[in-house]
């Protein structure tokens, strides 16, 4: 893998088909000449985007952004078409898809290709190496951004899209680590919003929140839940909804994971660094400050953010207006097993105990129908559908520290 590079990026793979997709192509293309493609697997939603791109002109933006409609170069379901020639790879997908789409491409990517998600979640590193050396590849940079800089939803599919909040500014960490001094620029241009460079991918998947706060409240709002449906006004508060005894949970959760954080800050390498990897009511009140009307406690804090008024716990709807929980929502199907679960395979690695992580995730995956740890051990069935360091080869400390420092 080559240590240095900076490399004139013109060619842009863009994976994904969503609100995130929708988003991306007018602000970039809004602004900047990019020869810019979109690879989705499902022929629907390519042939649907064709069609619309041909009749409307492309993608506006509507809502805090906007701008005149923008389409890409081509669409494509064939992965050879889409990676032919390109310079960076960009996957905007859940990042339960990431592995299935950077297989398809990988044997159709040139050496130095750079590919990289936004949202990373966390394990990123690990499974997007090992499948693009499974190709062959060496000469890859990897990267991932700490989440999408829009809160965005789709208006018309292959038209439209409403922006409904923007990120004051996004982390990016890669794989060689210095390659993030040099991609953060490119994204801050980019996507016109601050994006900084992290000290390192381990640091950006530690200081993946998400993996706390929802998988913590799922747990904290469903453990005792009697399996008798939600009407519509009983349907629990999500963030709002968080007591003293769920503010205790994600406390906990948090807290091991600081653990784990001190534990490598010890082994690892000095310049190695964890600095955006902060306890869950730190990252809370620097991320919300002026909204947060109460922040004498972690719940009052939750309890009181204007920004999370009114957002629901995830839930199906049945018939007769009825509700349960919905098991499979991102919070858990994301946030486990490209979550808490990595950092339970990562305290592993170091020796550092995880009573509290192990408990929630035991639970969540009963939950959701899957088997993630068993007895303690990451001896689940469904392990290997997780992004933990040892799924990719990575068994010991001593392996953990020649992966980062590549
Ligand atoms: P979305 O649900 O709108 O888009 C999903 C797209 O992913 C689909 O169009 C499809 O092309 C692709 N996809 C889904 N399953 C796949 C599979 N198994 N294989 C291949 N492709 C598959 O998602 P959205 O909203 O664009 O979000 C992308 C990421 O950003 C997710 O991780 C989401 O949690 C995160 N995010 C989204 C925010 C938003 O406001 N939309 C805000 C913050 C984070």
């Amino acid at each position: 893998m080559q240590n240095t590079r900076e490399k004139t990026i013109k060619n842009l793979l863009i994976c994904g088909a969503g609100n995130g997709m929708h988003t991306v192509i007018p602000v970039v293309l809004g602004r900047l000449d990019y020869r810019l493609r979109i690879y989705t697997p499902f022929e629907e939603e390519a042939s649907r985007l064709k069609s619309q791109f041909e009749t409307k002109g492309g993608i506006r933006l509507n809502g805090i952004l906007s701008g005149e409609p923008c389409a890409p170069d081509f669409v494509t379901t064939d992965p050879s078409k889409a990676a032919r020639d390109a310079d960076m790879v960009l996957m905007v997908l859940p990042a339960f898809a990431h592995g299935s789409v950077m297989r398809d491409l990988a044997p159709h990517l040139k050496n130095d290709v750079i590919v990289g998600a936004m949202p990373a979640r966390s394990g990123l590193e690990y499974q997007i190496c090992s499948i693009l050396e499974d190709s062959g590849l060496t000469g890859f940079t990897v990267f991932g951004l700490q989440t999408l800089p829009w809160a965005c939803r789709i208006q018309e599919f292959g038209a439209s899209v409403e922006v409904l909040g923007v990120k004051e500014a996004v982390g990016l960490a890669s794989i060689p680590r210095e390659q993030s001094s040099f991609l953060a620029p490119f994204f801050t241009e980019l996507l016109d919003l601050p994006i900084f460079p992290m000290n390192n991918m381990l640091e950006l998947s530690l200081a993946n929140v998400g993996q706390i706060i929802h998988p913590g409240i799922m747990y904290g709002l469903f453990r005792n839940y009697s399996g008798k449906p939600f009407s519509d006004s009983s349907i629990p508060l999500f963030y709002n909804g968080v007591t003293e005894e769920i503010a205790n949970v994600l406390e906990a959760l948090s807290d091991e994971i600081m653990k784990l954080k001190k534990m490598l800050q010890s082994l690892l390498d000095e310049s190695v660094s964890f600095d955006h990897v902060l306890p869950v009511k730190k990252w809370l009140l620097d991320s919300y400050a002026d909204k947060i009307e109460n922040d004498s406690t972690l719940s009052s804090a939750f309890k009181t953010n204007r920004a999370y008024c009114g957002l629901k716990a995830p839930v199906r709807k049945l018939e007769n207006n009825a509700y349960i929980p919905d098991f499979q929502s991102r919070y858990l199907t994301e946030d486990v097993p490209t979550g808490l679960v990595v950092t339970a395979g990562l305290a592993r690695l170091v020796n550092v105990k995880t009573p509290v992580i192990d408990q929630v995730v035991s639970e969540v995956s009963r939950w959701m129908g899957k088997d993630y740890l068993s007895e303690g051990t990451l001896g689940g069935e469904n392990i290997e559908e997780t992004r933990v360091p040892q799924n990719f080869g990575i068994h010991n400390y001593f392996e953990l520290r020649a992966f980062i420092s590549r």
